[in-house]
This record gives structure tokens, sequence and C-alpha cells, in this order.
């Protein structure tokens, strides 16, 4: 039977997520990094279908799903957050036809800035993006390190912070045009609804001058502040705000070229886990006031 492409429905997404899952770590697993996902439910999928329907695809074959891709537009940026193939399907021209579809989403929505983030070590999917126009950009490595080891050699931070509360959307949404050249209010209001996150203003005084998102999880992102030289002691007040957390493991997300962020990490002792890289049809964002908090997110 002939492969299909069609929008995805509510009830599949969590199908989708398992398809994503077992397609990140067959690769993870191809380059010697171990299993690097795990099936969590798919709350920005849902999230984000209910927002944007236009961006999520479903490759199907007699009612098997083959691929899954996912891109959301926030003003004119679009990213790419998933596109993955079911490992016995690779190289048949499913990921590209799926790729086509998010990208008319792009074209729909009249977003002339696209990004997404992939894999370093993926020869194929970069291969795929660069025919579309999507060039690499920026490195990014995911770091962790024990909560115990981070808890040994944790300084103290130097910035205020304060619960994160939904009169602080217009501050989250300059910070963010700042360092990303766009809002992404309905991002924010979407972590904020998740109980498994605590968002932080930083303020020093009066002013306003960066947030940061902690999950139950340890994991730090996203981060962002007004300005680079506020990103050393923004990043160690989420060190010890992640540690708070609880849990065994403290991780984040963080761009190559944010050096103050990376020594901060490396010199607490954090191990480099997975390289990623970001692709985009031109340089964008500033990335040395801004920490992802995944490759789907951004
Ligand atoms: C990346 C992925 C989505 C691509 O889907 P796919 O169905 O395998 O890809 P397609 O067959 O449609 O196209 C792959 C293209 O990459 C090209 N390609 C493959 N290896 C390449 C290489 N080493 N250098 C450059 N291009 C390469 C192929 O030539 C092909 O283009 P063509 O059809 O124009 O010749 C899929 O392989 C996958 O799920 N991989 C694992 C997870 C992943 O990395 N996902 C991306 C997350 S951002």
């Amino acid at each position: 039977m002939p492969v299909v492409y069609r929008p995805a429905r509510e009830h599949e997404l969590e199908r989708a997520e398992q398809l994503v899952v077992q397609s990140i770590n067959d690769l993870t697993q191809r380059h010697g990094f171990g299993k690097m996902a795990s099936l969590r439910p798919a709350h920005f999928q849902s999230f984000s279908l209910r927002d944007d329907p236009d961006g999520l695809w479903i490759a199907e074959d007699g009612g098997d799903i083959f691929g899954f891709a996912f891109s959301w537009v926030c003003g004119d940026l679009w990213f790419l957050a998933e596109l993955f193939v079911a490992p016995g399907q690779q190289g048949r021209g499913i990921g590209n036809e799926l790729l086509a579809r998010t990208l008319a989403h792009a074209e729909t929505k009249k977003a002339t800035r696209k990004a997404l983030i992939t894999f370093a070590f993926n020869t194929v999917s970069q291969g795929l993006y660069v025919q579309h126009g999507l060039l690499p950009r920026l490195p990014l490595n995911f770091l962790n390190i024990s909560r115990d080891t981070l808890l040994n050699g944790l300084q103290n931070a130097s910035i205020q912070s304060a619960a994160l509360k939904a009169t602080d959307l217009q501050h989250l949404s300059d910070i963010d045009a700042h360092a990303l050249g766009t809002s992404r209010e309905k991002h924010h209001r979407y972590l904020m609804s998740d109980s498994g996150m605590t968002g932080f203003l930083l303020h020093s005084g009066d002013e306003c001058i960066g947030y940061l998102y902690v999950n139950s999880e340890g994991h730090i992102g996203p981060l962002a502040v007004t300005r680079a030289d506020i990103m050393g002691p923004a990043f160690q007040t989420a060190l010890k705000l992640a540690a708070e957390q609880g849990s065994a493991q403290v991780t984040a997300f963080i761009p190559g070229t944010n050096d103050a962020a990376l020594k901060i990490a490396v010199d607490h002792g954090m191990r480099i886990t997975f390289p990623m890289l970001m692709m985009s049809s031109a340089n964008f964002g500033d990335w040395k006031c801004y920490l992802p908090r995944n490759p789907g997110f951004m």
C-alpha cells in the first residue's frame, strides 16, 4: 500500500511519540551513545495540535504509523520540533515528504525564519535539511551531573529570583523578543500550566533581568537574560534551584557559543552527554542570552 500523509489527530499523539522514542534510541545506540529517550506524555504535542493543527503530520501505511512531523510557529519563526521515521522505514523518502508538509505550514503562517535542532552525529538529517536551505549554525550540548556531586561544589547564587506569575507574561515576551526576535507568550502559558515545571523571574531591584524554568527532574531551561553579562550568575542560580528539586540528576542544554554557562557547567563537573546542532535558514537568536529547554521546545 502507498504511504499516506495526513494531519495528525489527538488520539494518535501517544503512538507517534512511541515512534519518536524508538527512532531516537535506534539512532543514538547505532552511534554508540546508548539510549537517549524515554516515553513521556505528549503534552506539548497536544497543546500545539490544539493551538495550530497545520503543524503536525503523520505518515501511515495500513494503520501503522511510519513517520511523524511536528512544527510550531511563533511570529515569523517556524520551528521543526520533531521529524522522525520508524527505523525500518528510513531512506525511502518518507522524511522528505513529511518535511515538505511542515514547510508548507511555514508558508501558510508566513514564517520567514526557519530553524530546528538535530543530532550533531546524524549525517542523514543534516543532508536532508541542507537540501531545504537549513544550514548548520550552532553547536549545542546536553550536559548532566549527579545532584550529590553538584552540591559539593555549588557556589552561592547572586541573583534574586521570585516565582513566576501570570502577570509576568509581558516581561517574558520582552526578554524573548530580545533573545529570539519573537514573543513566545503561548509557550510560557503552556510551561506555567505544567505542574512539573517551576518558573522564576530574575530581577535586580525593580529591574526584571531574566527568567528561568526548572522541572521536577532537575532539568534547567528555557533560561533567558536581558544581557550576556547576566548569564553566568543566572545559570549559577539555575543550578541551585535545579538542585533544590531533589532529583538524582541535574541537566541543562547549552549552546556552544554560550561561554558563560558552558564554563560554569564544566567547572562544576557537568559532563557532555549528547552533542546537538541548530540548523536554520539564516543566523538568528542571541545564544549568549538564551538556553533552550530541549530540541523540540527550543
Ligand atoms: C532524519 C530522518 C527523519 C529522515 O527521514 P528519511 O525518510 O530517512 O529520509 P528520506 O529518505 O526522505 O531522505 C533522506 C535524504 O538525506 C540524504 N542523505 C542521506 N545520507 C546523506 C549524507 N550522508 N549526506 C547528505 N545527504 C544524505 C538522502 O540522499 C536523502 O535525500 P534524497 O532523497 O533527496 O536523495 C530519518 O532518517 C530519521 O528518523 N532518523 C533518525 C531520527 C532523526 O535524526 N530525526 C531528525 C530529528 S531533527
